[in-house]
C-alpha cells in the first residue's frame, strides 16, 4: 500500500504468541511511530465528538494515556488517567477485572472527576472488555457521565463491544 492509501489498521502489526502463546497480539507502537499514522487515528477518534462538550479526557494504562493525552490536546479538555494498583499518589477508589491474560486492580484519583462531568474514555484496544468495564465503573462512581469509549482496535470475537453496549455504553472502534 502507498503510503497516502494506508489506513489506521495498515500501521497495526500482529505478533503472534505475545505475551503468551495463543495470543495474537496486536501491537500499535507501529501505528503511533508513524507521523501520518497517529495524526490519522487521533483525528479519527476524536472526528465523532467534534462540537460535543467534553470536560474530560480519561485515558486506560498504558497505551490510553498516548492517544487520550493527544486527544484532550486537541480537544481542549483536561486528561485524567486510570492507573494499575499503586501508581496514583492521592486517595484513589479501585475496581478489579479479569484480563485476556491475567487479573488486575485499576484506580482512579477519587478528586479527578466532578459528578455530572462529560467524559470520553480512551484505549487502543477493546478484547475481552474487562478493562474498560472498570474505568466505566470508576468514573460512574465518581458521578461522571460517559459520553463514548473510543478505541483503535475491537477483537470481535473477545466480546467486549457487547458487554460495553449491554452497559448502555455508545462504543466507537477504528478497525476490527
Ligand atoms: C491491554 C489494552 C487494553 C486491555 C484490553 O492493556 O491496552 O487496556 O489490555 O483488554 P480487555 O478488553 O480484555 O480488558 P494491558 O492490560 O496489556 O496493559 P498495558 O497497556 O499497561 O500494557
Ligand atoms: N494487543 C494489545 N493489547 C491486548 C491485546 C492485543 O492483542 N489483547 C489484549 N490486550
Amino acid at each position: 500500500v502507498a503510503p497516502k492509501d494506508k489506513t489506521v489498521k495498515d500501521y497495526i502489526r500482529t505478533i503472534v504468541d505475545f505475551p503468551h502463546e495463543g495470543i495474537m497480539f496486536r501491537d500499535v507502537t507501529t501505528l503511533f511511530a508513524d507521523p501520518r499514522g497517529f495524526r490519522m487515528a487521533v483525528d479519527q477518534m476524536l472526528h465523532p465528538y467534534a462540537g460535543q462538550r467534553i470536560d474530560k479526557v480519561v485515558g486506560l494504562e498504558a497505551r490510553g494515556f498516548i492517544l487520550g493525552g493527544a486527544i484532550a490536546h486537541q480537544l481542549g479538555t483536561g486528561f485524567v488517567p486510570v492507573r494499575k494498583k499503586g501508581k496514583l499518589p492521592g486517595k484513589t477508589i479501585s475496581e478489579a477485572y479479569t484480563l485476556e491474560y491475567g487479573e488486575a486492580i485499576v484506580e482512579l484519583h477519587e478528586d479527578a472527576i466532578e459528578p455530572g462531568e462529560t467524559i470520553l474514555l480512551v484505549d487502543d484496544l477493546l478484547a475481552t472488555g474487562g478493562t474498560a468495564e472498570a474505568g466505566i465503573k470508576l468514573i460512574e462512581r465518581l458521578g461522571g457521565k460517559i459520553l463514548s469509549c473510543a478505541f483503535v482496535i475491537d477483537l470481535p470475537e473477545l466480546g467486549g463491544r457487547k458487554k460495553l453496549e449491554a452497559m448502555g455504553m455508545d462504543v466507537s472502534v477504528l478497525c476490527e
